[in-house]
């Protein structure tokens, strides 16, 4: 069978889940891309740290040029996080001839425009299912299965982490800072926490959908947000009192004068589909004119979710999917509007 050979660089919680399902499940992989991913390097900074997989020899390194100059490799997930060296490290994958998948949407709500632009220009591909809402699907249905819409409003729970936190303190009384080290430890939270409890994760994620959703090109520093870092436990009482959940909401809506975008934490109705989406969880209503409202939910946060997201990509990248949506895809460029049938 055929064989696409693939690199990773960053093998922390996402590129372990990656490379397990990569090594311990070929056969799915082959069923779905018709050819084996063959995992053939994954690059770390340490080469000490202990992993949360067992690589076959040879196939871990710490220097990343053995991926991105390696001459059989054809896709690469890049599963750093942060914006440098990231971005720099992205354009040299696109510019070695490398199709990309990444979970990193830090780097693409700062960079998105410059390193789409660079990508179509060198012909190849990237893929990010895996950067907003993890396992839910979110970005395919938005940039695939829902494009026959106007979307009209989309409201989300996009941090894992925030949601996992606030879980903890309605259900168990937990205090704030003993459930953000639980998160760290479980995988969930960014390497600096602060950009999961203080909105900016949530805000990054709302402006990539935002993209996708209504053509707009916002940048997530101007989206008005506040973070859970000043909910307390009597915040949380009080709602309970009402019946009412805190949740940390990421809104869109389309309105007349324009789109009015906010991240906040909110009294979402006890009961409700929101109001009951628990731990690391993540769920999206959307909103389109014509399919009427739809509801997402699923793990947003972690290692097997975001992995099964990052080799869904991988696949469709092998198999030429992505770059069928990529180049069609009206994310960074000016959204054409008031085009109909009838002007032609
Ligand atoms: P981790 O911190 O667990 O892993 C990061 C990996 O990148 C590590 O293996 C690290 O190497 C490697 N790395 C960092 N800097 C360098 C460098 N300069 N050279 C080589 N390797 C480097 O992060 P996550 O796996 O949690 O997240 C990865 C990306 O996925 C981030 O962009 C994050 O926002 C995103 N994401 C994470 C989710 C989650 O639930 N964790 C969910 C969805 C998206 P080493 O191990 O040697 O230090
Ligand atoms: N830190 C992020 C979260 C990971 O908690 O949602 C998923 O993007």
């Amino acid at each position: 069978m055929e064989k696409t050979k693939v690199g990773i660089i960053g093998l922390g919680t996402v590129g372990s889940g990656v490379a397990k399902i990569l090594l311990d499940h070929g056969d799915r992989t082959a069923r779905h891309a018709g050819r084996v991913l063959w995992l053939e390097k994954a690059a770390v900074r340490d080469l000490k740290k202990p992993r949360d997989c067992d690589l076959p020899a040879g196939v871990l390194t710490d220097d990343m040029d053995e991926v991105i100059n390696h001459p059989e490799i054809k896709v690469v997930a890049q599963l750093m996080g942060g914006i440098e060296p990231a971005r720099t490290v992205m354009i040299k994958l696109l510019e070695a001839g490398k199709d990309v998948v990444t979970a990193n949407k830090a780097l693409l709500a700062e960079h998105g425009p410059e390193l789409f632009d660079r990508a179509r220009e060198l012909g190849r591909s990237i893929a990010f299912e895996a950067s907003v809402a993890g396992g839910i699907p979110i970005i395919a249905n938005l940039s695939q299965c829902l494009t026959a819409n106007q979307v009209t409003s989309l409201h989300g729970i996009l941090n894992g982490t925030s949601n996992f936190i606030l879980d903890k303190m309605h259900t168990e009384g937990a205090s704030y800072s003993d459930v953000v080290a639980e998160a760290q430890r479980l995988g969930y939270a960014e390497a600096d926490p602060s950009m999961d409890v203080d909105g900016t994760d949530a805000a990054q994620k709302l402006a990539i959908l935002s993209q996708l959703a209504f053509g707009a090109r916002l940048k997530w520093q101007e989206i008005p947000r506040s973070g859970i870092d000043t909910v307390d436990l009597l915040d949380v009482s009080y709602a309970e009192e009402m019946g009412y959940k805190i949740k940390l909401l990421a809104i869109a809506d389309l309105k007349e004068h324009g789109l009015d975008c906010e991240v906040n934490p909110a009294l979402v109705r006890a009961g409700s589909p929101l109001g009951e989406v628990g731990g690391p969880f993540n769920a999206v209503l959307v909103k389109g004119d014509a399919v009427g409202p739809l509801f997402y939910h699923g793990q947003g946060a972690g290692q097997m979710p975001t992995a099964s997201a990052v080799v869904a990509d991988l696949i469709d990248t092998a198999v030429g999917r992505t770059a069928l949506t990529f180049h069609t895809l009206g994310l960074w460029s000016d959204a054409v509007k008031g085009v109909d049938q009838a002007d032609f």
